[in-house]
């Protein structure tokens, strides 16, 4: 998504009305032949997969086949370079510290992970995905990067109870661009369970589609929540949750909020 997707023209506009897509194809004739294949495998993928992870599992599949690095969301590679720069810088601005241990959450092909690897000490970060595919992906990019002796961990997964996991062990838990391709109740069961897994001073960052307006979903695909949905969400959970505002000066289209425990300083 471009940044200027937070403008406040483009934060109240809902994507899945008629006007909108009516005027965006006027507007962008040429995107119209790619929104119908678009719509049409999503059609074929919501038949085949009633629930939401096997369908994006298979999304994640048919994307990944065709390139793993457009399959995360960037066009080009020095895109995929500059989005996981940005996701690094942020975090060792916000104190990331090579003894932390980090969850990453929808990991996909380590656009940002092999950069956490690199600064974590070996065994320090772990990543999990839905996707058999793009975790094949993730194991290639950590071999292109020679991470070899950091010895991440790199695990397949079904939901997001973190049943594998133990209690209070991660410093920082990451999930960039995860819940904008997520339904609440996937969002909903993230926060009932990372405050176990999250250390005493331990916080978990998300990023999400930030609607001003209604909320809305693209082709299943694509999720837009006004900011309150989410904070109320944590909050439900007894988490605290703050919206990130120095992360909104960043050229990243999606907006971030940070969650802690309930019981942190
Ligand atoms: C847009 S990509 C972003 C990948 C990575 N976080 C990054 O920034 O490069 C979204 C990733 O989240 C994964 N994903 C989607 N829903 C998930 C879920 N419920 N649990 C775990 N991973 C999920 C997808 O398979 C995909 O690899």
């Amino acid at each position: 998504m471009p940044a200027d997707a937070r403008s406040p023209k483009k934060l109240r506009s809902n994507r899945a009305s008629l006007t909108h897509k009516v005027g965006y194809a006027l507007r962008h004739p040429g995107r119209v032949a790619p929104y119908v294949r678009r719509a049409a495998r999503d059609a074929y993928l919501r038949l085949k997969h009633p629930d939401h992870v096997g369908y994006y599992r298979a999304v994640m599949a048919s994307d990944t086949r065709r390139n793993p690095e457009a399959a995360v969301g960037s066009r080009t590679h020095d895109r995929w370079l500059a989005l996981g720069q940005m996701q690094f810088d942020y975090l060792i601005e916000h104190g990331l510290r090579p003894e932390h241990r980090m969850l990453d959450i929808g990991c996909g092909n380590l656009r940002g992970g092999w950069r956490f690897i690199d600064h974590l000490e070996p065994g320090h970060y772990y990543g999990i995905d839905i996707s058999p595919d793009i975790l094949i992906a993730a194991k290639k990019t950590l071999a292109d990067r020679g991470l070899q002796d950091k010895l991440p961990h790199l695990t397949i997964t079904g939901d997001l109870t973190f049943d594998f996991l133990p209690d209070a062990h991660f410093d920082v838990v990451h999930a960039h661009s995860v819940f904008s391709h997520s339904p609440l109740d996937v969002i909903d069961q993230c926060l009932a369970h990372v405050g176990r897994i999250l250390a005493p001073d331990g916080f978990f960052d998300f990023t999400f589609d930030r609607t001003e307006g209604e909320e809305h979903v693209v082709l299943n695909e694509d999720f837009y929540y006004r900011t309150e949905t989410l904070l109320a969400l944590a909050r439900g959970h007894g988490l605290r949750a703050e919206f990130m505002e120095d992360w909104e000066r960043r050229p990243h289209g999606q907006s971030k909020i940070r969650v802690r425990r309930g019981d942190s300083a």
